[in-house]
Parts: C-alpha cells; structure tokens; sequence
C-alpha cells in the first residue's frame, strides 16, 4: 500500500528524527510546508516536500487535500480511560459548593470508583473503555498513555492492566500502560497506610513478569501518597525496569517534583501549584512536566503556570487526564484551546506539547509526535481551514476531516 496526500495546504510539525522535544523558546516555532505532499508506505510516513517537487509515481491510492491541513495526531500521555461507571452525581454536588476533597472524604472520588470497579467484570470494563478509546481516537489521538488505579486490590490492579493490555493488542495506535495501585489508600488500610504501600510494591514482580506495565505512577498529594512513600515505590518499580510517571502538585506543593525529578521519572504530571523549588527542579534534565489543563477546567482549580514555564526555558506537555471524577473528557482538541485561552500558550506552544511532547512523555517520540520520515503514518486531516490556529480558536467546533493511524483512515 503506497498512499500519496496531495495539495496539503499545511504540512505541519515538519522535525528532524533525532528530536526528542522542544522547550523554551523552541515551543514558539512550528515547522510547516506549505502546499505539500506526503506519502505513507506500510504505514509509515515514506517521504514528503513542496508539491512542486513531487516526482512522477504510482500509488495505490491519491488523496487530494486542496484547504485541508495535516499535523501529527495528539500524543495523549496521561489518562484513566478504563474506569467503571461514571461520578456525574460528584460532578453536581460540586456545583453546590463541595470540593474534590470533601467529595472524597465523604466516600465519593477515587474510592467510590474502585467500589464500582471491583464489581464490574473484565468483559464489561473492557467495553466501556473500547468506547472510550474510539471516542478519543475519532478526535484525534494517536498514541495514549492509560493508568490503573481505581482497583487498588491486587486483583482489580490486574484487572485493570489485563484491560489496558487488551486494548494494546487490538488497536493501532500505540499505547503505554501504567500501574497506579498507589493512587488511594483503601478504606479497609485506613491507619495501616505502609501495609498498602507494601501491597503495592509486592504486585510489581507479578506485573513486571507478564509485562502488564510500562510505567509506574503515584498520587503523590497530602491525603493521599507522601512523597517519601513515592520515592519508595519509584525504587522499587526502578528494579523491575519501570520508570515513573508521577501526579505532583495537584492541590498542594510538597516537595513531589524535585524527588521525582531526582528519581529520574519520565514526567511530573499536573504541577498546578509549582512553587520556585519546583521550577528550579525542572530545570535542565529530561523529565517532562506535563500540564493537563481540562483537569483545572473541570475542577476550577489554578492552571498550571505554562506561561512561566516556557518563559524560564523549560519544557510542556499537555494531556487530558481522562478520569471519571477531575476530567470526564478525553478531547485534546479542547485542552488545546483551553492552553491557549487559560494558559496563554500560542498555538505553536500548544500543538508542541499535546505532539512531540507527549509523545516525549510517553516514551514514543521515536514512534509518533512529528511529521517525520519512518514514524508512524498518524495524523490528522482538516477539513477545510485556512491555518493551524483555528484548531484552538474554533474550540468549540469540529475541525476534523479524517484521523489516520498507521495510514488507515478510521471507518
Ligand atoms: O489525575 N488526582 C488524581 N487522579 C486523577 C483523578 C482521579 C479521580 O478523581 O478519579 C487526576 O486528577
Ligand atoms: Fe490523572
């Protein structure tokens, strides 16, 4: 199968393959053909240049994309799309003044997810997130991280991540798994705290042995996980190959980022409250702060400081934290535009970190992320727009012509 895509009005997020990720000023920039051609071989981008330097060829199939532009697919790095249920009754007593701790303290949150989970079988859970992956997928995502978490037994851990696994071999697009057992200590640990901190460890040699995990992640918060117990569990996983992904500086900074950062994790995830040590720790190394600015959205909690990120030369991810009780929305068309307009990201900055940075954030920039010769034919056709910046102004409408994962339009 040899596809050509012709006429492409923008060609966009043109990199060289040794780019890992931008940062700084780098974010600004956003390198673009103009009326171009592209060409997917095996699923996978061939070639691709000026229209007038197209040569003469056969293909099995000619696509013509007068107005239309191509960029990369978004590079989700961090959701919990298997989850069972949904918590719309939090959502409403939300609007009647309650917060996503006093929910939690009176049996809402995380925990009354893994209450619905546990009594789920793995067919049905396994359902409910195939509809939400093609959900995702229809807007746009083309590589996607997925956490455990709402188990928090060892059984439904693994059930969880036999579900994740499931979805890994029977869809396209690349996706990376990560265990959080540590992401609620369960009501029965209550006062017994570093006996479920043990369990979790124990589950790892069983995990790393069926390879159900790529990642690791704690929710590493007051209430939740201290960051000396994400240090140990950060150890641990270390030994059977996984590295971290971690939830930091959601509601409060208590040093997570900095012992992360030490720790050598992939990324720091959330950071909406970053003090100056936080930032001083993100400087100059390779973990990836990663923003994920439908969570604040939701919970109408600060955004994280982008602005004064970028602005100090650091790096950003964004991805959509698709949960059922901070971010019910896997749309990373509209963490786009929230960037833009909450967080005075340009559009540039933007697609940077929901494409090359996330991917970066996810261990797949190799893969996905860019327009760039060998990786992987994902990518998203527009309908007809006039420049990448309406893929944040018109947030509220649908831009999408058409997604390709591996070069196969999706039906
Ligand atoms: O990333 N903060 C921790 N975990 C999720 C929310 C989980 C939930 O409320 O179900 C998050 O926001
Ligand atoms: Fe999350």
């Amino acid at each position: 199968m040899k596809k050509i895509f012709k006429h492409i009005k923008q060609l966009i997020q043109i990199r060289p393959k040794e780019l890992a990720f931008v940062k700084g000023q780098e974010m600004g920039s956003l390198p673009l053909i103009e009326n171009a051609y592209m060409v997917v071989e095996d699923g996978r981008i061939s070639s691709f240049g000026r229209m007038e330097n197209l040569n003469a060829g056969s293909y099995t199939q000619t696509i013509d994309c007068t107005d239309r532009i191509i960029w990369p697919t978004w590079c989700d790095s961090h959701t919990h799309i298997v989850y069972a249920g949904d918590r719309s009754g939090e959502f409403v007593d939300r609007i009647n003044g309650l917060s996503y701790q006093e929910i939690a303290n009176k049996g809402g949150g995380i925990l009354h997810s893994a209450l619905k989970l546990g009594e789920t079988s793995e067919d049905e859970l396994y359902d409910q997130s195939v509809s939400r992956l093609k959900e995702v997928m229809a807007m746009g995502t083309g590589a996607i991280e997925i956490k455990s978490g709402y188990g928090l037994t060892p059984s439904s851990e693994l059930k969880m991540l036999r579900v994740i696994r499931r979805l890994k071999e029977n869809f396209l697009l690349p996706v990376r798994s990560t265990y959080l057992g540590a992401h609620a200590v369960p009501a029965i640990y209550q006062g017994r705290r570093e006996e479920y901190v043990q369990e979790v460890a124990e589950l790892l040699p069983v995990i790393a042995k069926d390879k159900l995990a790529d990642y690791i992640d704690v929710f590493c918060e007051e209430g939740y996980f201290s960051v000396d117990e994400m240090v140990h569990l950060i150890k641990q996983a270390k030994a059977y190959g996984l590295k971290a992904k971690v939830h930091v500086n959601q509601f409060n900074s208590i040093g997570g980022v900095a012992a992360a950062v030490a720790e050598d994790a992939l990324s720091v995830d959330h950071l909406e409250r970053l003090k100056s040590d936080d930032m001083i720790a993100l400087k100059d190394n390779s973990t990836m702060p990663v923003a994920l600015p439908g969570c604040s959205y939701f919970l109408s909690i600060p955004y994280t400081p982008a602005r004064k990120m970028i602005d100090k030369g650091l790096p950003l991810a964004l991805a959509s934290d698709f949960n059922p009780g901070s971010c019910p929305s896997g749309n990373m068309n509209f963490v786009v535009a929230t960037a833009c307009v909450k967080m005075k990201m340009t559009p540039e900055e933007a697609i940077n970190a929901a494409t090359i940075n996330g991917a970066f954030a996810m261990g797949l920039e190799s893969e996905v992320g860019s327009i760039t010769v060998g990786k992987r034919a994902n990518f998203i056709l527009s309908k007809p727009i006039d420049s990448y910046y309406n893929i944040p102004y018109s947030f509220g409408s649908d831009v999408i012509s058409a997604v390709y994962i591996s070069g196969n339009k999706l039906a």
